[in-house]
Parts: C-alpha cells; structure tokens; sequence
C-alpha cells in the first residue's frame, strides 16, 4: 500500500449508496501543469471512491494525463495506449473490467482521432473540462465511449475541488498551484495556444484560499503555474488591477509559507512591479525561468516572439541589478525552419553572455496545425542533432560552472524528502538544485543553515551548520 492510499478512507461513503472501492492509476506525462491537474483529478475521482494505486494492472480507471508539446512526448502515449489494450484484454479475461481514460493535451489535439487509433479507449477529456471527469467516467463505465474536449464556458477550477488536507500532507512541504492557465501569445512552434487555449487568469480570491489551505497541510513552499505565469492578472481588493508582482507579495503575507517561485514566465511580461519584487522579497527565490528559445533576431521574429536578443539580455541585466543572486533558466529550440549556422551561432553567443544555471534545449519539432509547421525550409534532422548536441555541452558546462561556484556558500535549506541514502533528507537550494544532508526524518519541513561542501553532476552535498 502507498503512503497516499493508507491515508485515505477505507470504505468511502459517496453521493449515492456505499460505492465499492475502485482504484485509479494515473500518469502523468509532460510540464509542471499537468501534475498540479492530474492532482486535481484524483482528489476530485476520490470523492466517488476511488483510492489511487501505483500499481496499474490493479486499476479499475487508467487515466494517461498527456503531453502534445513535440511529437516524440504525444508518440510515446501511443506507445503506452497498445501495452494497455492488452493489459484490459487480460483483465478482461479475468471478469474485471478497465476503463481507460485520455486527458491532457494530446487529448485536447486528437479529441475523437485517439478513439478510432487506439480502439481501447473509452474517455478523452480536454484540460478545460477536468471538472466533469467524475460524470464522464461513469458514462464511460456504462458502455460509452466518451469525448469531452469542450473549451467549457463554466470555470474548471470553480468545480475542481480544493487540494485534499490529507493528500497535501501525504504529498509533501511543497506544491503547485495554478494560477493562469493558456497563452495568447501564438509563438510559431508551439501547440499550447491550441490545446490550453486563451489566457486565463484565476481570480485573488480563489487564489489565496487554495495557497492557505496548502499552508495549513504543512506546505512551506508553493510554485505558482501558468504557461504565461507573470501574464497573470486579477483585480486586487482595493480595486486595483494588480500584476504578479502584487500578488507574490500579497502570498508572502501567508504565515508559515516560506517560500515562492513561479514558472513559466515570457520576457514580455516580466513588468517593472514583477522585477522590484525579486529585490524586495526574501520570500521569492531567486530563480527565474524565462524562455528565450533562440539567440537569433530573424528566427526570434519568425517564433513570432516579439522581442529581440538585445531586448532580452537588457532585461536580464535590469533583473540582476534587482536580484544579483539570480540563477536563471531558459528553453532553447534548435532547428526551427530556416534556422542558418550563423543564426545558431548567435544563439550560442546569447547562452555564452547570460550564462544559465539550468537549461532545456530541444530540437524543433513540427506541430500539426501551427504555422511553424507550414514553413519551406525544414532543417534536417542531422543538422538539428549537432546543434543540439553542441548547445547542449556548452549548457551543461556552465550548468556544472554554476553548481561549482555554489561550493562554500551558506544557504537555507527547507527539507523535502528522504535522500537516496538512509540518514539522509534532500531539499532545493534557493536556485533550485537539489541538495542532500544527513538530517533526521522528523526534519522534513524544518528549514535548517547548511553550508554547500560539494558539488555532484546533478545535485548538491551540504553540511549542516550549528
Ligand atoms: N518543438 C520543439 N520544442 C518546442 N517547445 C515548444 N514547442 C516546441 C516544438 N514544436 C519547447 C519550447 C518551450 C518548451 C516548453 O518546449 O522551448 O519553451
Ligand atoms: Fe507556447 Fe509561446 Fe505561449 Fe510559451 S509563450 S506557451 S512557447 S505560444
């Protein structure tokens, strides 16, 4: 039994009569996002009954929360959709039925295309209609095959219930919280603006009260999500529009949160209020994840980015001057059509002069249905490799360069979970590197001065100082 299940109600009591005990596995492919949902779905399928299981072949509901991002990530649920047909055909032959259920954006994408290519699926359900996953899940219980992709006029997360007390604490000292979800912005590349659709921010209210329920489950960190995070919006009590700066602030009011982050962010939204926020509150981590996906004026303009590479790196600089303890983090696509050597040469140049403490590099991959797609000048899948491979050891050098230069310093260190060694608990430094201390299991949640003695290729070793 998981730590999960073993806190959960044995014989749960439903709507209707006493509903037997169904067990739920979900996955969870692709961003930050799709955890906080699948989490979300979960807690909501537990007010029907279901206990979730890490097992799969004992569930009775297999949910796939996917991830259309680049075609390797939607491939790989087809993949995972043929092991399940025989798994539910095994099943089958035992009497026991599996439903087996599509949510995420490769459902959003696909919506009935994924039932006629993988004939095992009873559900597919769109981001936008996560709070009528309990509904259609019965319907697909009794015989139908579903297909919920709807952009939902009602709001999901006026349905969705809150973060579960019991679960939060089962789940851990730190957690998501979405706080905008979809993108306007229609870079060339991307599906998101398809499959998430159009900008929507929640409001303060709903906001707040999901952050001091996660705070009183013992959640000591929370990492606010949205695609265009610092696109966020909302009207503030007084009246007034208020940005993300105001509300990190407005969060840092919260006794007993101890820290905050956000991601993702765009350049174009990182406003003056979000800035001076990074100089002022000891709260906000001083990690920044900000996309730039190419060093290339020409290319910046066919993403349809709307910034330059000059305009970019003066924005870091007006960060770091706000925040010089600053790591940052970008994404970077290699290959995009037309991509020249010289204009991956100044995306070289770019990473050379910003100097990031963590990247994600990819190589372009065409999008059904983006204009990206649509564009002559496809760059060869080899010349993609190299760039990316290229890109990739210098990333790592300065990755390895960052986490060097951390040897020495004192930090605070919230503690997360148990390390991989006995005796030991793990945490993320304030730039997001995880770090491993000897410290008691009784620690979690304490955050305690340690000091960095040593740096390993993916994580931090400290001592504990005092
Ligand atoms: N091909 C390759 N990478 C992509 N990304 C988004 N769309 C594509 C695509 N079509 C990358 C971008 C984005 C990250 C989440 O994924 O770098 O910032
Ligand atoms: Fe995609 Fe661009 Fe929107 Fe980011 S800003 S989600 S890359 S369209």
């Amino acid at each position: 039994m998981t730590q999960e299940t073993a806190l959960l109600p044995t014989s749960p009591v439903a709507g209707e009569d006493h509903v037997p005990l169904r067990k739920v596995f979900v996955k969870t492919y692709g961003c930050q996002m799709n955890v906080y949902d699948s989490d979300r779905m979960s807690d909501a399928l537990a007010r029907d009954g279901y206990v979730a299981t890490d097992a799969v072949e004992d569930a009775d509901f297999v949910l796939l929360n996917t991830c259309h991002i680049r075609e390797k990530a939607a491939e790989k649920v087809y993949s995972e959709l043929g092991r399940l047909r025989d798994l539910k055909k095994a099943r089958a032959n035992e009497g026991r039925e599996m439903v087996i259920g599509v949510a995420g954006c490769v459902a959003q994408a696909e919506g009935d295309e994924i039932l006629r290519r993988a004939p095992a699926v009873d559900l597919v359900i769109g981001p936008q209609t996560y709070h009528r996953l309990p509904e259609a899940l019965k319907r697909a219980r009794g015989g139908e095959r579903v297909v919920e992709t709807d952009y939902a006029i009602e709001d999901k997360f006026d349905h969705l219930p809150n973060p579960d007390r019991a679960k939060t604490r089962a789940r851990g000292v730190t957690a998501f919280l979405t706080v905008q979800e979809g993108c306007d912005k229609f870079c060339t590349f991307c599906v998101v603006p398809y499959t998430r659709g159009a900008e929507v921010s929640r409001p303060v209210a709903q906001i707040l009260a999901e952050a001091e329920k996660l705070v009183e489950a013992g959640v000591r960190e929370i990492t606010l999500l949205g695609q265009n995070v610092n696109a966020w919006h909302g009207a503030g009590p007084e009246g007034r529009d208020w940005g993300l700066g105001d509300l990190l602030r407005r969060l840092g009011e919260i006794d007993g949160l101890a820290r905050l982050r956000y991601t993702t962010s765009h350049p174009r939204d990182m406003d003056d209020s979000l800035i001076e926020a990074h100089r002022s509150m000891a709260k906000l981590m001083p990690y920044l994840h900000l996309p730039v996906q190419s060093g290339s004026d020409r290319i910046l303009k066919a993403m349809n980015r709307r910034h330059t590479a000059t305009e970019y790196l003066a924005l870091i600089d007006r960060i770091r001057v706000a925040q010089p303890d600053l790591a940052l983090s970008g994404d970077f696509i290699v290959g995009f059509p037309g991509e020249t050597e010289k204009d991956f040469e100044d995306t070289m140049r770019l990473v050379e002069s910003v100097g990031y403490a963590q990247a994600f590099s990819f190589k372009y991959s065409s999008r059904p249905g983006t204009p990206g797609a649509e564009l002559k000048d496809q760059v060869p899948e080899d010349v993609k490799a190299k760039r990316l491979e290229r890109l990739q050891t210098l990333l790592a050098r300065h990755q390895r360069d960052f986490a060097a230069a951390c040897v020495g310093r004192e930090i605070d260190l919230l503690l997360e979970k148990p390390g991989r060694l006995a005796g030991q608990l793990v945490g993320r430094s304030p730039w997001l590197q995880p770090v491993n201390v000897d410290a008691k299991q009784s620690q979690i949640g304490d955050i305690i001065r340690v000091r960095i003695t040593k740096a390993g290729p993916n994580s931090l070793f400290a001592e504990m100082i005092g």
